[in-house]
């Protein structure tokens, strides 16, 4: 694989961050994941939209312009004959002497992007549908800053697999605030979407705002409040939305079937839906 850091594409086998990286030390980094359809990147002003956003939150400072970020992508697309699944981009606030306070903003930031090949339309997973878990949200207050802090996450995955499941709905004052590394939906029996409203609580999905405005536009309900996942089991259907499945059915919530227990209709179709806007 070809990957880009700090402006030079290289072979993965000849790129190095220096261990003084701060992202390395403090994680103190933000990232964006866009998908790849047919060579194509799927909603990626969103994602630049929200890299200035976390960028921002966090005082960090990249010199490169849209463009740029836009040429990186493409170009790795190019040199890795990339046609199906993501880049993703970090940016870390670089090198300094370890110290908690951060180092000067002149400091560069470092930045790495790569691609991953992986099988979007034809994912084993959005066919089967999840199984998913409850466990507490036990991450920071400020989960809409898209930062490469994921060590809560990784443990709700594991838990998850040890489970039998396949992820985990993070739930805060009896609320599911968002899957472990997607958006969390329920349709209900009047057909209504409902997912959490945007907060600090939770990251505003780039996939979350597409599928929000693709029901609307085919005159479906949307309402964006919390639930239980007492609520959610006994919803019509369940599923996730991120740019790594776009839109997967989740098919039970600790062991109790949603619906029949198989990937519910408006779930597939807005898949289908998203898919060929992206194609
Ligand atoms: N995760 N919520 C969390 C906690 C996430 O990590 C993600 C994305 C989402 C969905 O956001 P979007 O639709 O913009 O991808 C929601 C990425 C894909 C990841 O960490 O791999």
């Amino acid at each position: 694989r070809t990957v880009y850091v700090n402006g030079q594409y290289v072979p993965e086998s000849e790129a190095s961050i220096s261990v003084f990286d701060r992202g390395f030390l403090f994680a103190d980094g933000i990232y964006e994941v866009t998908a790849v359809l047919n060579g194509r990147l799927m909603d990626f002003e969103g994602h630049v939209a929200r890299l200035h956003r976390s960028l921002n939150e966090l005082n960090m400072h990249l010199t490169l312009n849209d463009n740029a970020l836009r040429d990186i992508h493409r170009q790795l697309i190019e040199k890795n004959d990339l046609q199906e699944g993501l880049v993703y981009l970090q940016v870390t606030r670089g090198v300094a002497d370890r110290d908690f306070a951060y180092p000067d903003a002149s400091t560069p930031v470092t930045l790495v992007a790569f691609t991953q090949q992986k099988a979007i339309i034809d994912s084993p997973l959005a066919e089967r549908g999840l199984r998913v878990i409850s466990l507490p949200d036990m991450r920071w207050g400020r989960r809409d800053i898209k930062t490469v802090q994921l060590l809560y996450p990784s443990m709700a995955k594991m838990e998850a697999k040890k489970r039998g499941a396949d992820d985990a709905w993070l739930v805060e004052s009896g609320l599911v605030t968002e899957a472990s590394s997607s958006n969390a939906w329920i349709v209900d029996h009047d057909n209504t979407l409902i997912t959490r409203e945007l907060s600090r609580s939770l990251l505003h999905g780039i996939t979350r705002r597409a599928v929000m405005q693709l029901a609307r536009q085919h005159d479906m309900k949307v309402e964006e409040r919390g639930f239980t996942i007492k609520e959610a089991q006994n919803a019509r259907e369940a599923f996730v939305t991120s740019a790594t499945s776009l839109v997967y059915p989740v098919i039970s919530i600790d062991q109790r079937s949603v619906g029949d227990g198989t990937p519910g209709d408006i779930a597939k179709a807005l898949r289908r839906l998203y898919i060929e806007a992206g194609l």
